[in-house]
């Protein structure tokens, strides 16, 4: 069976995974992981896949990879990216080819890997458009002056805007983003994405291009 996004969209038992983990991180006051995430990260990994060249599957794989990769946090925060990756494979590994079912999975996994070692362009191109999501609209609670008080809700909350341009000539990723400084400042944001930085660099890296990141027109790295 080929899959495609949209059945995988239209799949029960996802869907279940994905309300939960909803739930979840809601009630642990954590920033969006639910479908506004997803949808936006499986189209930009779409789009990172499709601009880089990948062939038509692999843009496919790419999309239903990244629409899959938070899916098992309702499991628990710190493993979710094993636990996500496992759940795919029960549901998928007995109808679908076995060769998009391990890409899959292994790019659900490497998204939040510790030991992270990239072996397919499919998960460089997840791993780029789900660290390149930080954006005002994440921030679930409404409440101004507790998103002040917690690093995670004020950095997200000051991105107005982010955009992912890639040059192929210069061979160079760059996010943009766009930081309300009235919320928080620049070093706030370090201390927080230093990490989803180095996931980028290192994607980037794999598919023979340098990772930038510009805050307000300023090239940071
Ligand atoms: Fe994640
Ligand atoms: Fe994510």
């Amino acid at each position: 069976m080929e899959l495609t996004l949209k059945q995988i969209k239209q799949d029960p038992r996802l869907n279940s995974f994905i309300d939960q983990t909803e739930k979840y991180l809601k009630a642990l006051g954590y920033t969006d992981h639910g479908r506004r995430h997803l949808d936006i990260v499986s189209d930009r990994a779409k789009k990172i896949a499709n601009k880089l060249g990948l062939n038509q599957h692999d843009q496919e794989t790419a999309a239903i990879a990244a629409w899959c990769h938070d899916m098992g946090n309702f499991l628990g925060r710190t493993q979710h990216h094993y636990w996500g990756a496992m759940l795919f494979s029960q549901c998928y590994i007995n109808q679908a080819n076995p060769d998009d079912v391990t890409k899959i999975t292994q790019a659900i996994v490497s998204h939040d890997k510790d030991d992270l070692k990239i072996v397919d362009k499919v998960t460089a191109c997840v791993i780029i458009a789900d660290k390149s999501d930080v954006h005002r609209l994440r921030v679930l609670n409404k409440n101004m002056k507790e998103i002040k008080a917690d690093i995670h809700d004020r950095v997200n909350y000051a991105v107005t805007d982010n955009r992912l341009n890639i040059d192929k000539q210069k061979k160079t990723i760059t996010l943009a983003l766009k930081l309300d400084t009235k919320f928080t400042d620049i070093i706030d944001y370090f201390s927080i994405f230093v990490e989803r930085m180095n996931y980028c660099q290192k994607a980037a890296a794999y598919l023979g291009y340098t990772f930038h990141l510009q805050i307000n027109n300023t090239k940071l790295a």
